[in-house]
């Protein structure tokens, strides 16, 4: 079972909640950005489970064809459709007594939106192309990276679906908000990729942690351990600070995107904070790092700067930029 790490307030309330929700059984939905853990919080589940013994059946939605996933989901029979040769087990029966895991949800179709929802409220269901009705006895668990509230008012959602799913729910927290995890997952993720590919490398030094530390990381832990797996196959620190830069032209040339399901103050918040992100950005740049001369440029205090950059999420390049910053700037 692949540990949920973390040694924040955020990742022992995760733990907790794992726990209780474990010996609960009800359906639970997890939610969270992409790269948050919400696979690993599923198989935790269902491991600390009294269901542990039996299937972890798990239906990644969205890789299948909107045609494909009733028939996925609750099997067929001979004959229901061409191509229908012989009867079919689907996902429900597979996961019989276990747990089926249904990966995000958010993208299922409003007709199997219907079926799912059906199946939960008589706990029975059948094959398609018969009659015959089944007893259901699976543990639901389901995960989503989309806000289903903002689905619902938008009539992509069912909102009674989401009530039946979402009896427990567990929230999982981008990485920016728990900041202080970075160090532990590091340690972690280094020791697992020296093991696996038997090399050992220097501790990463405190420059190039500190970047690691300030970074916003929009691909969460998955991210993480990406960057962990590259230094250890590369065998340098640069691999690091160069893929943190490409990371961040990439969200500094991004554009801010309207979502009309979101009142206007947040919306120009975002989109206020995306721009000025930018501007600080270009100004570090014209400046080559030096944050004494980016601020005079701005004309706002150095202090000040130093907030924004932190508050951006943005790096403080010192190592990257090292040959580009001055003495004065260096020393501190
Ligand atoms: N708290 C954690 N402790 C240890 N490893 C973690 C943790 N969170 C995530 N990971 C690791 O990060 C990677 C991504 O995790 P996972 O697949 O569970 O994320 P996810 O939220 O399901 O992402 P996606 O929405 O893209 O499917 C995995 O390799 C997983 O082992
Ligand atoms: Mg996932």
């Amino acid at each position: 079972m692949p540990v949920l790490l973390g040694d924040s307030q955020v990742m022992s309330d995760v733990r907790r909640q794992v726990q209780l929700a474990a010996t609960a059984g009800m359906p639970v939905l997890i939610t969270g950005e992409s790269g948050t853990g919400k696979n690993v919080v599923a198989q935790n589940l269902h491991m600390l489970s009294e269901r542990r013994e039996r299937s972890f059946v798990q239906v990644n939605c969205p890789s299948l064809p909107h045609s494909l996933i009733e028939s996925e989901l609750f099997g067929y029979e001979a004959g229901a459709f061409t191509g229908a040769n012989h009867t079919r087990n689907g996902k429900v029966d597979q996961a019989q007594k276990g747990t089926l895991f249904l990966d995000e949800i958010g993208d299922l179709d409003a007709s199997v939106q219907a079926k799912l929802l059906q199946v939960l409220q008589d706990f029975r269901f059948s094959r398609l192309g018969s009659t015959e009705e089944r007893a259901v006895d699976i543990w639901l668990i389901c995960a989503t990276h989309r806000n289903l509230q903002a689905d619902i008012k938008a009539a992509r959602f069912r909102s009674d679906l989401f009530y039946r799913i979402n009896v427990v729910s567990i929230e999982l927290a981008p990485l920016r908000d728990h900041r202080s995890d970075v160090r532990m997952l590091l340690a972690h993720f280094l020791r697992y990729y020296e093991l696996k590919f038997g090399r050992t490398l220097p501790p990463l030094s405190g420059s190039v942690m500190k970047l690691l530390e300030a970074y916003h990381w929009p691909g969460n832990v998955r991210e993480l351990e990406n960057l962990v797996k590259r230094y250890v196959v590369l065998g340098n620190e640069q691999a690091i600070v160069e893929a943190l830069n490409e990371s961040e032209s990439a969200s500094s040339d991004s554009v801010f995107i309207p979502d009309g399901n979101l009142p206007l103050r947040i919306q120009t918040q975002r989109a206020v904070r995306m721009m000025e992100r930018q501007i600080i950005l270009r100004a570090l740049n014209e400046h080559r790092w030096n944050r004494r001369k980016t601020a005079q440029s701005l004309d706002i205090s150095y202090r000040a700067l130093l907030y924004k950059i932190k508050d951006a999420g943005l790096p403080r390049l010192r190592q990257a930029h090292s040959d580009a910053c001055s003495p004065e700037e260096k020393q501190r």
